[in-house]
């Protein structure tokens, strides 16, 4: 025979029929001190089953909760009564959240605090080199802000956000070298490679500079030089290399009119002489769209000696 005993009030066999030939009870309603002792039950074989039962009043202290956030919803202070801690948003319990009556008549737990959220802190080394800080709050709902050395530009959302879990809102943003695409090539120009700082398959690091030249008779129009600035683009736009006729010089005894370092085609020239002296008539050099004066530069000539 198997026997269950529940708390004390009454003895005898169970009551539910599948129960009632093998199973005896006892039961203990409002149980006193005086209830304590040890039951014995016996078969007719002689087998039999001892229980001690200690009726004792437990109590656990009452909670006292000190703490500026932390909030409290108590049970009771009896054996088995829970306490339920609780912290307000941007703080997390440090400790146990939920306490319970002991038979020992001591709360499972020490009562919690409530401490603020933080985020892993980020002051120290960053684990991009390129990376800086330039606002830092790891406290819940506070932001880190970060941005690039020189030369460098962020990849991803500058900044994360402090979360209620403790964890950052995301991971730190990279800082990647800002380059310049290779410039374009005039037409009848090249470059020269004076100083292509960081080269990178065909791009160019900021601060990179580049010069340009133009071939045969072409000449320069724009900046003979460029650099690649921190937006990523060059200083300015590449040259062109415009055909160009050259500056002719002046005959003795008089000059030729405009004067220009260059002329474009199309441009004609016009001899002034001296006083005294004179040009071939219709003496006038033209650019042509090669590069070349029509006529070389015509001389003037004393008049004495037409
Ligand atoms: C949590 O509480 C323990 C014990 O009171 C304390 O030593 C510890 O510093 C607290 N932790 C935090 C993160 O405040
Ligand atoms: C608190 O702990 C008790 C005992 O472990 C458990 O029965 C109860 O469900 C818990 N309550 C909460 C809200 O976690
Ligand atoms: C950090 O961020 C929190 C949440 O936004 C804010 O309440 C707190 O004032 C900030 N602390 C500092 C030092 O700026
Ligand atoms: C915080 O992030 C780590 C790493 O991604 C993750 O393992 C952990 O579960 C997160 N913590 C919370 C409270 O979400
Ligand atoms: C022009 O030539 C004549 C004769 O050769 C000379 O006398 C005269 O000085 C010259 N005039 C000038 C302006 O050179």
């Amino acid at each position: 025979m198997m026997m269950f005993f529940f708390l004390f009030v009454w003895i005898g066999w169970a009551i539910a029929a599948e129960e009632r030939d093998w199973k005896y009870r006892l039961s203990v309603y409002y149980a006193k001190p005086q209830d304590s002792g040890t039951f014995t039950c016996a078969t007719p074989r002689g087998i039999t089953n001892s229980l001690v039962l200690h009726v004792a009043a437990v109590h656990c202290e009452p909670i006292s909760v000190s703490g500026m956030h932390l909030t409290v919803r108590i049970e009771g202070t009896r054996l088995g009564h829970t306490a339920l801690f609780q912290c307000p948003v941007g703080f997390r319990v440090n400790g146990t959240a939920n306490l319970t009556c002991q038979a020992s008549g001591k709360w499972s737990s020490r009562v919690p605090t409530c401490e603020p959220v933080l985020c892993p802190s980020l002051d120290g080394p960053l684990p991009e080199p390129h990376l800086m800080l330039e606002e830092h709050n790891s406290t819940y709902g506070g932001r880190a802000v970060f941005s690039c050395a020189w030369g460098y530009k962020l990849q991803g959302p500058p900044g994360v956000e402090c979360e209620l879990n403790g964890n950052w809102s995301g991971p730190l943003p990279k800082c990647v070298p800002i380059q310049c695409p290779p410039p374009i090539i005039p037409f009848n120009g090249h470059l020269i490679h004076s100083e292509s700082a960081g080269m990178d398959g065909g791009r160019y690091a900021v601060g990179s500079l580049v010069q340009f030249a133009c071939r045969g008779s072409h000449m320069l129009e724009g900046e003979a030089s460029i650099i690649c600035t921190e937006t990523g683009y060059w200083s300015h736009p590449p040259p062109f290399c415009k055909t160009r006729c050259p500056y002719m010089g002046e005959p003795e005894n008089g000059a030729m009119v405009p004067t220009k370092f260059a002329y474009e085609p199309g441009d004609e020239l016009q001899v002034t002489c001296n006083p005294g002296f004179e040009s071939p008539l219709g003496a006038r050099p033209k650019c042509q769209q090669d590069g070349s004066w029509t006529i070389p530069l015509p001389h003037c000539t004393n008049y004495s000696q037409i």
